[in-house]
């Protein structure tokens, strides 16, 4: 592709963005992942909310939290009476990092290089929309959002101030409540991320 926007000036619309994001090189991701995935949602949002990366079923489609953990996201948001519609929906890393094990593409984290590289899109989401209150779903994304670890048993339940004035929030993600083996642990977790999707829409208000 002979689009270079990735590279560019700083992008001024979301259409930018998402165009950016699917031809970005600013790291290596790209390299093994199906496309770029944008965030998505109504660009007047007063709530932001930040995943880890695309999993396997969102490189296919192209959406972001559409696979298992998504389908987790959604009961806690219906739970917590937060229209998904409403909100933006986006990622810290926009390409899914994986490795293949013979047929299957595992997950892996990114790291912090990659996370650095990523937040050029993820700020430029942050300066077009404007939300009121950004909410982290888990580690990465919470160190994407503040700019430092942020980690989420001790900072989370509670609205704290970023730069931009706006509120942040973080909380589990919907995948690490997918792997809690425990029935009660994972019960709890579940039941804290409920509140803390409540809280964010009422801060949202
Ligand atoms: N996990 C995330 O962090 N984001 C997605 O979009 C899907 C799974």
């Amino acid at each position: 592709s002979r689009d270079r926007s990735w590279e560019g000036d700083a992008p001024m619309s979301l259409e930018e963005v998402a165009a950016g994001v699917h031809h970005c090189r600013r790291c290596d991701l790209w390299r093994d992942a199906t496309q770029g995935v944008p965030g998505e949602g109504p660009d007047r949002a007063r709530l932001m909310i930040v995943g880890e990366q695309p999993g396997d079923q969102e490189d296919q489609a192209g959406r972001p939290f559409v696979g298992p953990a998504g389908q987790l996201f959604d009961r806690a948001a219906a739970q917590a009476g937060l229209p998904r519609e409403r909100v933006w929906v986006t990622n810290a890393v926009k390409h899914f990092k994986h490795e293949l094990r013979g047929k299957r593409r595992i997950h892996q984290t990114p790291n912090a290089g990659e996370v650095t590289a990523c937040r050029w899109w993820l700020d430029a989401e942050r300066r077009l929309i404007r939300p009121r209150v950004v909410l982290a779903l888990g580690a990465t994304a919470a160190t994407a959002v503040f700019g430092k670890a942020t980690p989420i048993g001790a900072n989370r339940g509670r609205a704290l101030q970023l730069p931009d004035q706006s509120q942040g929030l973080v909380t589990w993600h919907p995948s690490f409540l997918l792997r809690v083996p425990d029935e009660r642990a994972r019960d709890k977790a579940f039941g804290e991320l409920v509140e803390d999707l409540r809280l964010a829409w009422k801060l949202a208000g």
